[in-house]
């Protein structure tokens, strides 16, 4: 028994999960095609996007990834490095898909944060920072392109710190810069990682000694319990494209972790290294190969061990489920998984019992807490353009939004469906997959609402509310009644005068 706990808690302590957050172009493509190609999870660097391509045109959906040049699609590449599984969550590098974006960072224990050195922080680096912060995911910053003219080390650290309220701990420090860029000194080993064929008696190491000494004078030492609270990044210089600083960055992960956190519930905090199973769906994507028309939900596993053939508790229905065919990612490639641990992210192959917000356990009857659903900031409704096709419309909504394609609104006055997302594009991919996938082809048309708040309060102080404002309620998807406002100020004064209710722009799913 012991030797089963001991032997738990090894394969728990050595899964790091992590996704990397970026503005677009700043290099997550590039960094994802040479962390998987320093795992050894593909043969050749380069392979990632090659995939990609060949994804594209096997898949009719995906063009408009292609028409836009935008990575639309979250998936999760497992390999191991240094002794850890390391499960790769990725993410989608546009605006409009910032959903998912989110969700997915519900499912992560780091964020590796990758900054262009000549561009600093950019818009969308903070804001997704932001929601790291939130959920207190440590982060560790990696400064890419350093191979091109780019701004001072010190005033990168600098200008982290200040707009991101974020102390700096330079765990390596660039030797020469821009096309002299040769690689990086790591600042606590006092060892040089330089370019094959750099000798570290080279004139410009010999000049790097003195800069390295100002730097740790002036900032502070890393401290692995401020960046697991999320205080403090330890950052990287290097270059991507030339496979510079990315063995330090993934010896970092290694050394650090951090391991699987514990999770939150509706009944209790859920350890990781509990021996019960328990997992909790952030993901659902469907049709990832057209000629199978399947329907895959990823779920982080958030204590335990899983074992293929488990029959779990599906604690939304109450219901069994049978997991006969769990499966790995990597990039080239899908496998059954035949066990895998906290910390790890398995695809569970479904017709539709899983949902995003999922929770399946060994029988405990408890569901995790913090998967959120934000509030669309843009809402239509579906015209559809032959009548005939109105039940297969339905079915199709209703699947999609349960993928998080969209979101979907019963009006309780038994008007036609209001979809809401939060990115424009999200409209394209409804338009486009029910148009594949289901031969179903609609228009859409907009209406007077803009804004949605889920309610909560008293059983009976909501269906008074609902009562006298009717023609503005409209149910979602798991039937809980959101209230829509014509505009910001109406919504306002509603939530001014309804003292006793109270109005949410996220619904945290559990
Ligand atoms: P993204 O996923 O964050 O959007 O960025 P991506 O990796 O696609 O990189 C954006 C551009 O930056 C690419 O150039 C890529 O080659 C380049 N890049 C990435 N890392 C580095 C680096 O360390 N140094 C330099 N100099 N460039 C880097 P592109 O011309 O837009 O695309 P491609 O033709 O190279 O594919």
């Amino acid at each position: 028994m012991l030797d089963t706990v001991q032997s738990l808690d090894k394969e728990i302590s050595r899964r790091r999960t992590f996704a990397i957050i970026s503005h677009p172009d700043a290099g997550k493509t590039t960094l994802t095609e040479r962390i998987l190609h320093a795992g050894g999870a593909i043969q050749m660097a380069g392979n990632v996007r090659a995939k990609r391509e060949q994804r594209r045109t096997r898949s009719d959906w995906m063009n408009i990834e292609k028409d836009r040049g935008i990575s639309v699609v979250t998936s999760v590449m497992t390999f191991e490095y240094g002794g850890c599984i390391f499960n790769l969550l990725d993410t989608p590098g546009h605006e409009d898909f910032s959903e998912d974006t989110y969700r997915t960072l519900t499912a992560v224990d780091a964020a590796v944060m990758v900054i262009d050195a000549a561009k600093g922080i950019e818009a969308r680096t903070r804001k997704l920072f932001e929601i790291c912060r939130l959920r207190d995911i440590p982060i560790v910053t990696f400064i890419n392109k350093m191979d091109r003219e780019s701004q001072d080390p010190f005033e990168l650290l600098d200008e982290v710190a200040s707009t991101l309220a974020l102390e700096t701990t330079p765990l390596t420090w660039p030797v020469g810069r821009a096309a002299k860029f040769l690689g990086a000194y790591d600042v606590r080993k006092q060892t040089m990682r330089l370019k094959q064929g750099i000798p570290e008696t080279d004139d410009r190491v010999i000049a790097l000694k003195e800069e390295v000494e100002l730097v740790k004078a002036a900032l502070p030492e890393f401290n692995i319990d401020d960046f697991k609270a999320g205080f403090l990044t330890p950052v990287f210089f290097g270059s991507a494209i030339k496979e510079l600083g990315v063995h330090d960055l993934l010896d970092a992960l290694v050394e650090f972790g951090p391991s699987p956190r514990n999770q939150e519930s509706d009944q209790r905090l859920v350890a990781a290294n509990e021996p019960s199973m328990t997992a909790l769906v952030f993901k659902i994507q469907a049709n990832m190969d057209p000629n199978h028309r399947d329907r895959i939900a990823f779920a982080r596993i958030c204590s335990g061990r899983l074992e293929r053939g488990m029959k779990l508790k599906h604690t939304r229905t109450g219901k069994t489920f049978a997991l006969h065919t769990p499966q790995f990612f990597f990039a080239q490639d899908r496998q059954l998984a035949e066990e895998a641990f906290a910390g790890d992210v398995v695809g569970i192959p479904n017709h539709g019992t899983l949902r995003i917000g999922d929770t399946l356990t060994e029988g405990e009857e408890l569901q995790f807490t913090g998967v959120p659903y934000f509030a669309p900031e843009i809402l239509r409704r579906v015209r559809l353009a032959d009548a005939m096709k109105a039940k297969k419309l339905k079915q199709a909504l209703i699947e999609l939004a349960e993928e998080g394609v969209v979101q979907l609104f019963k009006p309780q006055d038994g008007s036609s469906p209001i979809v809401g997302v939060v990115g424009i594009l999200q409209l394209d991919v409804l338009q486009t997959r029910l148009k594949h996938e289901y031969g179903v082809e609609i228009g859409f048309d907009t209406v007077s609402f803009t804004q949605v708040r889920w309610l909560e309060g008293e059983k009976n102080k909501i269906e008074k509310f609902i009562n006298s404002n009717r023609s503005a309620i409209a149910d979602d998807i798991d039937g809980d009644p959101v209230f829509l406002a014509t505009s910001e100020f109406m919504m306002q004064r509603t939530v001014e005068m309804q003292k006793d209710l109270k109005f949410h722009d996220i619904k945290q799913i559990g």
